[in-house]
């Protein structure tokens, strides 16, 4: 029997995601959004059942609004909640997206209550704590998807930065999903090459700013909205790990209980993803100015998480 993936969320990101699991053939995909989205899912759905010829994939494709539809999903991948709007401000953002990722959980608890469960929904680090809080699922079931995506980011403009091919450029961004997230150029390689021997100090502080306000330049030249091809690939890698046991070290928000000096919270650190889910965390030993970088972010997760007050 296929594998099957739940989608929770069928706009940007998620219709990419549809269509990533649809061509790497991870299961059978159902793409579940509100009522008033439903038709334009089951669209969505269709138009991808009738891309299979070309793309050479068998998946039985669905769009729905109703939470029985994700009954025994493997894997679920959480992109449901609402965009920054005018006039609202970064508090009634997190009061909107805490509703609706309440929602979700109660529906995934009752209806997935075995999947692995990937979040993808901005505030990231608090949306996936909340998720944990009410399914209450054990933590190697429940991860955040942001590491993967800043670290991809590093990797990319690294290679754009020094003409190199980016499948050379081995490297971490640990932390929160934020402006203080913690990219790594003392670990970071090109073609095995310590990153800080062949990038001037200014190249690499160039970097480590873009790489950190990547999403925002995304947001700034679309006007409306947010990255979905990057956040989408970084998802499906996760789950691709967990379907495929290929354990695969991935940077996720993972729930720290010690590791990093962090206890209680989900925070970007190094995960080993397997067919048992976050199977493990690796640590670190981080240099003092690291150190220092970490304990930043810590604070603006443990803030950002504080105002959920759940
Ligand atoms: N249940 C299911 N789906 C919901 C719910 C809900 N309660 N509330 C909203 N949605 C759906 C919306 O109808 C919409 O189709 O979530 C979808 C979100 O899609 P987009 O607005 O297109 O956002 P997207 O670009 O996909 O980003 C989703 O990921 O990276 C983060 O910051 C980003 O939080 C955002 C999320």
């Amino acid at each position: 029997m296929r594998k099957k993936i739940a989608l929770i969320g069928g706009g940007q990101i998620g219709q990419i995601l549809a269509m990533l699991a649809a061509q790497k053939e991870l299961g059978d995909i159902v793409i579940l959004d509100v009522p008033g989205y439903a038709n334009v899912c089951k669209g969505k759905a269709l138009d991808l059942m009738e891309m299979a010829p070309h793309g050479n994939y068998d998946a039985n494709i669905i769009g729905t609004s109703d939470y029985k539809d994700i009954e025994g999903a493997d894997v679920v991948i959480v992109t449901a909640g609402k965009p920054r709007e005018a006039g609202m401000t970064r508090e009634d953002l997190l009061n909107v997206n805490i509703k609706i990722i309440t929602e979700v959980a109660n529906g995934v608890k009752q209806y997935a209550p075995k999947a692995f469960c990937i979040i993808v929904t901005n505030p990231l680090d608090a949306m996936v704590y909340v998720f944990h809080k009410v399914t209450g699922f054990p933590k190697h079931q429940v991860i955040g998807m942001a590491g993967t995506l800043d670290t991809a980011r590093w990797r990319a403009f690294i290679a754009m930065e020094l003409g190199v091919s980016v499948a050379d450029v081995a490297g971490t961004v640990l932390g929160g999903h934020g402006p203080d997230m913690v990219p790594l150029p003392r670990l970071t390689t090109v073609g095995s090459v310590p990153l800080t021997e062949i990038a001037t100090p200014e190249q690499i502080e160039k970097l480590v700013n873009r790489t950190r306000e990547a999403g925002t330049e995304i947001v700034k030249l679309f006007g409306k909205g947010s990255a979905f091809f990057s956040p989408a690939w970084s998802a499906i890698v996760i789950a691709e790990s967990y379907l495929k046991d290929k354990r695969r070290v991935l940077p996720c928000a993972a729930l720290c209980e010690g590791e990093y000096g962090v206890n209680g919270l989900f925070i970007g650190v190094p995960c080993l993803i397997s067919a048992k889910g976050m199977e493990k965390i690796f640590e670190i030993k981080l240099t003092e100015e690291e150190k220092a970088q970490f304990q930043k972010t810590i604070a603006s997760v443990t803030k950002t998480v504080s105002e959920c007050k759940i």
